[in-house]
């Protein structure tokens, strides 16, 4: 899927998209400018199986500056944005990638930023990671990083399971990532595909929000904010305990499924809406998905209750179902805020993708790290939220001296 000459009009517009990403993503310009003429990543080869938007577009602009050879392919057959990949591809960075691939151009892409032979993976999902565990043990990688939760789900089983060959930073698990990417900015970009795709009043719908995690949080509190009266589904106590006390009714999905008008998933897991579920629902349901893969929603189970299906606009399909009952399905069941709309806000991806770029750095200064899921080292997350507190002109308090021995110590302080 090389972009050629064709695609320059396309290109031009992605370069302005880049540019307006890049205006939005503070931090990762700054270390770009601390990175200068030092080129960390000198020689490195550096596969990414990224959702290609133009914050990705950011990020692989400055690995190419840090000295890196870049090639990317789509964690998401639905999420590439074809101006930024034409644009990206201009400027001698590797796209295999177009928006609507299928699955076996989706798989072909992994391959051929395989075959690059990387130094370096950086994964959202962890389908690179199980490939190079599977098809091509024969490559060796100095290291690997992970972006998000189920991503890091599955590594933590391969190191259970003692068959990670590398280490790997769980760049997700870090503070400066997973409380505002997943809740912020999975959030706000959810409402926005789901008014993209369907343009529905929010206000005063029942909205059921299966699992409460960092990505259910955020998407709760922001169709509280646009007037919803919002549902969770959970399976773990504290969680729904938490959900309770924020306010929100908590049931299981066999009772919400009579009651919610709009169903978002969230979970990282397979079957939270089921076609027993969706038997249960009311006419004119409306179901969407923002956890990482496709298997929350039982696609194949609407099929077999339906008897037509047809698209109705970009990303939204209807299914009738055989006694009448109309269901619709937005962006196939596939991450609702990248298909539908553009995924995260710049400001956002600037946290999540300096943690990316400096977890890179380090793997490749850091040769000797054990095979293991490793969390982002302390001082990469505190740099980057300080230094994001400084572009968002805002200052706070320090530890006095004496502050510092009082929480130290065990004595009361009179
Ligand atoms: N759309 C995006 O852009 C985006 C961004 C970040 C993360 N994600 C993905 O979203 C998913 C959730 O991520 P997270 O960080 O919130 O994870 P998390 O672990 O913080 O939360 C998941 C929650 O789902 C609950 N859960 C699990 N199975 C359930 C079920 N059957 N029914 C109801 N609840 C269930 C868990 O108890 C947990 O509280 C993952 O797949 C992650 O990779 C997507």
């Amino acid at each position: 899927m090389a972009y050629s000459i064709k695609d320059i009009g396309m290109a031009a517009q992605g370069v302005k998209s880049l540019g307006w990403a890049e205006q939005h993503m503070p931090t990762l310009m700054m270390l770009r400018a601390e990175v200068g003429e030092s080129r960390p990543l000198k020689g490195m080869r550096i596969a990414a199986l990224l959702h290609i938007t133009k914050e990705t577009g950011a990020l692989a602009r400055v690995l190419k500056h840090a000295g890196a050879m870049v090639n990317l392919a789509a964690s998401n057959p639905l999420s590439t944005q074809d101006d930024v990949a034409a644009a990206l591809a201009k400027e001698g960075i590797g796209v295999f990638a177009r928006r609507g691939e299928s699955s076996s151009e989706y798989n072909n892409s992994i391959k051929k930023i395989l075959k690059t032979a990387p130094d370096i993976v950086i994964d959202d999902g962890a389908d690179l990671h199980a490939a190079l565990h599977q098809d091509y043990k024969s490559i060796s990688i100095i290291g690997g990083t992970e972006e998000t939760t189920t991503g890091v789900t599955r590594l933590k089983a391969m190191e259970r399971q003692g068959v990670l060959r590398y280490p790997v930073i769980a760049v997700n698990n870090a503070h400066t990532k997973y409380l505002f990417d997943n809740r912020y900015g999975t959030g706000q970009s959810t409402a926005d595909g789901i008014m993209r795709a369907t343009n529905v009043l929010i206000a005063g719908k029942r909205v059921v929000v299966a699992g409460y995690g960092w990505v259910g949080r955020g998407i709760a509190m922001r169709m509280h904010g646009l007037g919803a009266k919002v549902i969770v589904t959970e399976v773990d106590p504290y969680k729904a305990l938490e959900a309770v006390m924020d306010g929100f009714e908590v049931m299981p999905m066999c009772d919400a499924s009579a009651k919610g008008d709009l169903f978002i998933t969230a979970t990282g897991d397979r079957d939270v809406i089921t076609a027993t579920h969706m038997k249960n629902m009311k006419n004119g349901s409306i179901l969407s998905n923002s956890g990482h893969f496709d298997v929350e929603i039982d696609v194949k189970g609407l099929g077999r209750l339906s008897s037509t299906k047809r698209q109705l606009r970009n990303n939204l399909t209807e299914y009738t179902l055989k006694g009448g009952k109309k269901i619709y399905l937005l962006s196939e069941g596939r991450l609702v805020n990248l298909a539908s709309a553009e995924g995260h806000p710049s400001e956002v991806m600037d946290l999540s993708f300096s943690n990316q770029f400096l977890s890179a750095v380090f793997l490749c200064r850091n040769r000797n790290l054990e095979p293991r899921v490793y969390n982002v080292f302390e001082d990469i997350d505190m740099r980057i939220a300080k230094a994001k507190l400084r572009t968002m002109d805002t200052r706070i308090d320090t530890l006095t001296k004496a502050q510092k021995a009082y929480m130290a110590s065990w004595s009361s302080g009179t």
